[in-house]
């Protein structure tokens, strides 16, 4: 009987430049370029242990047996680590979340980047950051962006099955920037990001646009990080999140995953900066608003944000850093 095991720890991302569309749905590589910030309070642990004993793989998340889809794309995971590593042996997988999965907060980015460390490192495969972000991409391209730390960048991919690993731009020393996040909502999501990208491509007329719009926006948020503009930064964030959200709301049928209480945080943070404090909003695939600003205006944000009618409770974050291997 063999056993080997790893645990590693890795951050959720949110994307400042989103990715929304997909080039090739059977490699999961991105249409557009995205640019995102580690956040350091959200994080999955996951320890993997291949066993030779083992009839099937065991997926648990959070103390419940997961099965369906999830499962089937944490198996995927664990195929491209044993066709690497020639092994056939099973594997024991077990993942938490340090922040509530019920909130809708969840975000595959965090556990396929904490499986994809985990797993290279339980295999003993000798991998380096780029080819585990690759790996974690394949799953689910946010992922492949939460192995590294700071601000962090994964280029547009091509249609075929070629090597595609998120870059770190920037560590988060560079820059001194806090999100907060506005929890407008306890329930699940409605419409997955994977399935809403998809229909949006399939069906919105506005996602040529989307696409063209990217890049532009993409290399603006580069420039604006290099430079610590946060301006610069917070008005492309915003153009790059709202477009996502219109390309989506023209799908037919459409799919807006605003709340009221999303649409009265968004002119909250309008009139925040009328106001004179610093806060841009972004959003992804659900209700809620993450408020991208910075020491001294953290805490008057976050103030003005629990007035809002509707926000449940705001969640703090500065940057993360990379995924770490906790044990092996
Ligand atoms: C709105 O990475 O969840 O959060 O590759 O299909 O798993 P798959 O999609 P996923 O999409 C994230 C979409 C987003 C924007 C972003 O994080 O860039």
């Amino acid at each position: 009987m063999t056993i080997s095991s790893a645990t590693a720890r890795a951050h959720a991302n949110i994307a400042l430049a989103k990715y929304w569309g997909k080039a090739s749905l059977e490699h999961n590589t991105p249409a557009v370029p995205s640019i995102s910030l580690t956040l350091d309070a959200l994080s999955t642990t996951t320890a993997v242990t291949f066993d030779s004993a083992m009839a099937d793989d065991y997926v648990e998340v959070n103390g419940v047996l997961r099965s369906g889809e999830f499962r089937s794309r944490v198996c995927t995971m664990l195929d491209r680590i044993r066709l690497a590593s020639g092994s056939s042996d099973r594997a024991r997988v077990t993942s938490s979340n340090d922040f509530p999965t019920a909130s809708g907060l969840a975000s595959s980015a965090s556990a396929f980047a904490a499986l994809a460390l985990a797993s290279v490192k339980a295999a003993g495969l000798p991998w380096d950051s780029a080819r585990i972000s690759d790996l974690a991409r394949r799953s689910s391209a946010s992922a492949g962006r939460s192995i590294f730390g700071g601000f962090v960048r994964l280029r547009a991919g091509g249609t075929d099955d070629t090597f595609l690993a998120a870059e770190p731009l920037a560590p988060r020393e560079h820059w001194d920037i806090d999100i907060v996040v506005a929890v407008v909502s306890e329930d699940p999501k409605k419409v997955g990001s994977t399935s809403c990208m998809i229909h949006t491509q399939n069906t919105s007329p506005y996602f040529e646009a989307w696409c063209g719009l990217c890049p532009v926006l993409a290399s603006r948020i580069e420039h604006a990080i290099a430079h610590r503009d946060l301006d610069m930064l917070g008005q492309a964030t915003e153009q790059s999140a709202f477009a996502m959200h219109a390309s989506s709301m023209a799908a037919a049928p459409a799919v807006f995953y605003f709340e009221p209480a999303t649409v009265a945080v968004l002119q909250a943070v309008q009139a925040m900066r009328r106001d004179g404090l610093c806060a841009y909003a972004t959003m992804d695939a659900g209700p809620h608003v993450k408020v991208i600003t910075q020491a001294p205006h953290t805490e008057k944000v976050v103030a003005r944000l629990m007035d809002v009618v509707g926000v449940r409770r705001t969640l703090i974050s500065s940057l993360g850093g990379p995924a770490v291997v906790l044990s092996e």
